[in-house]
């Protein structure tokens, strides 16, 4: 039997497909957990099993063995000592010569034992997902086969079982033909990877139902409908506890009843009724939501109204468990994705379990739900064969158009839409990802269509080998576009359908910076239907754990990988164990469901954002007036604003003149038990800036400072402040307070950050060596001005081998208060495409270990990311302000900066423009950040590290997206800038 390298078998023995649902006794509460069920028996658990590096190895008596060891099912083997992980993204795993895989295929043979009383019900074993394929054996006797490993396979084994103990031996395949159709960008693991059970059920059964729910035409009253296959039923709907309709159903006969003034179902209103099918001897439950899913004119609507999918993409992936999501996990997920204001999620790439689609019927999601087909790696394949510039990613259509898969294809999508049918969330179903246009995918979305009427289809990869038409797809998809793009789509004569970006705002490492940009244009137009971060959550293998007990994350090519591909795999807004980034903050914010804007000196727009109900009903809006330094007024307001409408309140406080820059801060509370927040939990703000104080140029008064002058320095003291600078290197050596010193190094330009994932110039700024400099000093002197000492510099920075990658003009003044105030001015070469930063770097005493600012914060913030912070007076120590990506990089910045000031106490370096700095404090070097794979290699400084960045570049989301826009990158050549340093 080697169906595995046979496309045409692909389920020998399996029962026909249906709508998920476990039947309960008839006495039984059919809404309680499965596992409630006196029909149903977890199988879960630890069951024996052996491990063979190649399908060559097996013995014939395999199926007889003794017990060798032990595995938990469900997980994946590769996380328990078995084989090894692998991480690649696009490039297939294996050889490609479909239909084949290689000889030596790696195989887990799971076992354990079934004890059975016959009791006239049929024994049915159920396992919801098994990487690649399996084959399975009751009592050593062939029961059946199959693949598609994110999908349900039922067997009936009744007839091979006998009375007392019994053994159930699945042989579980690392690779089969299904391999090439399971490309996606993720860990390949192996195993029986979801919950395996036992359904027993009379011979005649229901076998499966279909419900329809929709409103009418004026969305005032709902049709219900439900069919049913196998066996006829009663239904009854209940509203909560109110029997609303009841009947009978039969397979020729579908049960219909209209529901009188329904309640609609959506994801910010996630309304359920429940629904009881009761047959002969079991009970079975659904629930069901009233919604419409319609394209009308190009726009999406949901219940007759556009919605925006504010969504992620969401992969099963955890560092201990694998590809297993238990419900805990899954409802931790979606639970914090509604705590961070998203309304969609997208399985990217294939079915999640099924109990996972009832969450978000409850939670209020709308899902993409995803069949699981990606064949990514014929890109590589194709450009092997025939490379051709221009069209070589149309190769990733080589199985899309190949007959050979076409059933194979088909089968994925029928599986998707029989499984998930019933529920409400699922809003569009999608195709697959990556897997190139062609007659097999044309195929695919007519057979969903033929399916269910009810909801449109998406699919992406559109590149094609030949001219198959996409015109049966319902929207157009794509990933990554940039903002220009998407307008350039609006202004097209000839495309009418409306846009999705299925996937944007790659969050890899510190990022995505460009979630506000996409989100304005979103609002553009109803032509766009939103777009889905990419992606939740990084996922990580756990190679060792710390001393304090923490587990150390790997990624590609940490586990011995033949190819792999690295870090790419850590690109989401949370870590692995679910502790958001500080992009998730973002995003919290961006999908805000109210804005706020400034009408007049004392009005303001409350705009709610939600489509179907009144954000006054399930927010409390408080407020408070702010400076630098304190707070001026603060209140709360009462405000009603019905669904996309606007709500106009006054605050006259608004209205005054402040000393200083000042700025108003709503802040949006959940109340009426909205979303998953509880009462009193914040949902969002808003911060606008109310008054900005006319900024006076410094005048220095008084006697300069005394200074001395050698060939080699300079020393200016100013009271108990003494500077020393050194001619040779342009650099001050130290600055000390009564003879204390509070440089640990002398004080440097700094022009490098350790690059983040996005950063993908950064070799050009290895090549320049913007890290490891040389300066070449032309001039200095220094004079009394304007009742300060005023050191003016002339310098280059460069290295070996080109011209100075920068020249520069500096300006020191020190006041006679001891105050130092830096001007500079560089030019850089055309060496120096895009410049990280242009600041200073200062070393501290580990004492110095506290930190204090006005700016945005108390997240890292930077000029493209910013909307989870927010502009206040922060405190912090610095040992808390490093963000801890796992593959290390820039981080903890904050942007927008007024003042900062370090202390250890006694003394203090203040720094200040009005015009607004950045800066950073860390335990860590740059060039530690940007040497180590993994953050828990890190070693500290033996100082703190603090970096006053006159400017500093926007993060972007380049790894994967657009170019950094223009406006935040540095200006070059020609950059300036400015700070005032005060010791005391
Ligand atoms: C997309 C793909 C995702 C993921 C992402 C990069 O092209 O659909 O699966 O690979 O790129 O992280
Ligand atoms: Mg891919």
């Amino acid at each position: 039997m080697i169906y595995h390298e046979d496309p045409r078998m692909l389920h020998i023995g399996t029962l026909p497909d249906h709508a998920y649902f476990i039947p309960f006794g008839k006495d039984q509460d059919a809404f309680a957990a499965r596992v409630n069920s006196q029909y149903f028996e977890l199988l879960d658990g630890e069951w024996d099993f052996s491990y063979y590096d190649s399908i060559i190895d097996i013995p014939d008596d395999f199926t007889d063995m003794q017990k060798c060891k032990s595995i938990p099912v469900p997980s994946n083997w590769q996380l328990n000592g078995y084989d090894k992980a692998q991480y690649t993204n696009i490039n297939y795993p294996i050889p490609y010569e479909p239909p084949y895989v290689p000889d030596d295929i790696p195989v887990g043979v799971y076992s354990r034992e079934y004890n059975y009383t016959p009791d006239g019900l049929r024994r049915i074993l159920c396992l919801e997902g098994v990487d690649s394929c399996l084959y399975l054996y009751v009592n050593g006797v062939f029961a059946g086969y199959s693949q598609v490993s994110h999908h349900t396979s039922e067997f009936d084994i009744t007839d091979l079982l006998h009375e007392g103990t019994n053994r159930l031996t699945v042989a579980v395949l690392k690779w089969c033909d299904g391999t090439y159709l399971e490309d996606q960008d993720k860990f390949r693991l192996s195993g029986i990877f979801r919950d395996v059970y036992m359904l027993s059920r009379p011979e005649k059964r229901l076998l499966n139902f279909r419900i329809t729910a929709e409103p009418d035409s004026t969305f005032t009253n709902g049709v219900f409908r439900v069919s049913v296959e196998g066996s006829s039923a009663k239904i009854r709907l209940y509203d909560g506890k109110t029997l609303i309709c009841e009947g009978d159903v039969s397979e020729d006969k579908p049960f219909e009843c209209e529901v009188t003034d329904v309640k609609l179902w959506s994801a910010e209103s996630p309304y359920l009724y429940s629904l009881e099918i009761e047959t002969e001897s079991e009970l079975i439950s659904e629930k069901v939501g009233f919604r419409k899913v319609e394209i009308t004119d190009g726009i999406f609507k949901l219940n007759g109204k556009h919605i925006k999918l504010l969504g992620v993409n969401r992969h099963d992936s955890y560092p201990d468990t694998g590809y297993y999501a238990d419900r805990e996990k899954m409802l931790r997920d979606l639970t914090l994705m509604k705590r961070n204001n998203i309304n969609a999620v997208r399985t990217s790439h294939y079915p999640n379990a099924p109990e996972f689609y009832a969450m978000c019927d409850e939670l209020g999601l709308y899902v993409i739900d995803e069949a699981d087909l990606e064949t990514h790696g014929c890109v590589n394949v194709y450009n092997d064969l025939k490379w051709s510039a221009e069209n070589a990613y149309n190769g990733i259509a080589l199985i899309a158009k190949d007959p050979l898969f076409r059933e194979a294809i088909l089968d994925r999508e029928r599986l998707l839409v029989s499984r998930d049918v019933n529920h409400p969330c699922v809003v569009i179903w999608s195709l697959g990802n990556e897997s190139g246009y062609g007659e097999n995918l044309r195929e695919a979305a007519k057979l969903i269509k033929s399916l269910d009427s009810t909801r449109p289809v998406h699919y992406e990869s559109t590149h094609k080998l030949d001219n198959t038409s996409d015109d049966v797809l319902d929207m157009v998809s794509e990933m990554y576009t940039s903002p220009d793009d998407i307008r350039k789509f609006l202004e097209r004569e000839d495309e009418k359908r409306p846009f999705i970006l299925c996937e944007y705002c790659h969050a890899m490492g510190n990022g995505p910076g460009d979630l506000e940009t996409y989100h304005e244009l979103f609002m553009e137009s109803d032509r766009l239907m939103g777009g889905l971060v990419w992606e939740w959550a990084d996922h990580a293998v756990i190679l060792g754990y710390t001393a304090d007990g923490k587990p150390e994350y790997g990624y590609g090519g940490d586990s011995g990988e033949r190819h792999d591909d690295g870090n790419f795999c850590m690109d989401a807004l949370c870590y692995p164990d679910r502790k958001p980034h500080t992009g998730l903050a973002e995003v919290k914010q961006v999908y805000r469901p109210v804005r706020v804007t400034r009408i007049s000196a004392d009005r303001f727009a409350v705009k709610n954002l939600l489509r179907f109900i009144d954000a006054g009903e399930y927010l409390t809006c408080s407020w408070e007036i702010t400076y630098d330094g304190g707070k001026a007024a603060s209140g709360s307001i009462d405000f009603s604003a019905e669904p996309m409408g606007c709500a106009e309140i006054t605050i006259p406080e608004a209205a005054q003149s402040f000393e200083r820059d000042a700025y108003i801060r709503f802040i949006f509370t959940a109340k009426n038990g909205y979303s998953v927040f509880e009462d009193g939990e914040e949902v969002c703000f808003d911060q606008i800036k109310i008054f900005t104080v006319e900024k006076k140029t410094v005048i220095f008064a008084g006697k300069a400072p005394e200074f001395t002058e050698t060939p080699l320095r300079y020393e200016i003291t100013a009271g108990d402040i003494r500077y020393v600078f050194n001619r040779r290197t342009a650099q001050f050596d130290a600055i000390s307070k009564n003879g204390r010193d509070l440089l640990a190094k002398p004080m440097e330009y700094n022009f490098f950050r350790a690059p983040v994932d996005n950063d993908i110039m950064k070799n050009d700024w290895y090549s320049a060596h913007l890290n490891d400099y040389v300066t070449k000093v032309y001039e200095t002197n220094i004079s009394a001005e304007d009742g300060c000492a005023v050191i003016r510099v002339k310098q280059s920075f460069g290295w070996s081998i080109y011209q100075p990658f920068a020249k520069m003009t500096a300006e020191y003044r020190i006041g006679s208060g001891g105050e130092l105030d830096i001007k500079c001015n560089s030019e850089f070469s055309n060496k120096v495409e895009f410049l990280p930063r242009f600041g200073l770097r200062l070393f501290v005493e580990k004492s110095f270990d506290t930190v204090e600012y006005y700016g945005y914060g108390e997240n890292e913030s930077y000029c493209d990311k910013h909307q989870g912070s927010y502009v206040g007076n922060f405190s912090a120590k610095i040992a808390d302000m490093h963000e801890d990506y796992i593959r290390p990089q820039e981080n903890g910045s904050h942007w927008g900066c007024t003042r900062m000031s370090v202390t250890n106490g006694n003394d203090t370096l203040a720094f200040s423009n009005p015009d607004g700095f950045s800066f950073s404090a860390s335990e860590y070097t740059q060039e530690e950040l940007a040497e180590k794979r993994h953050n828990f290699e890190l070693v500290k400084c033996e100082h703190n590290v603090i970096c006053a960045d006159l400017a500093m570049a926007g993060v972007g989301s380049a790894a994967c997206g657009p170019q950094l826009a223009d406006k935040y990158r540095l200006p070059l050549p020609k950059i300036s800038g400015r700070i005032k340093i005060v010791p005391n």
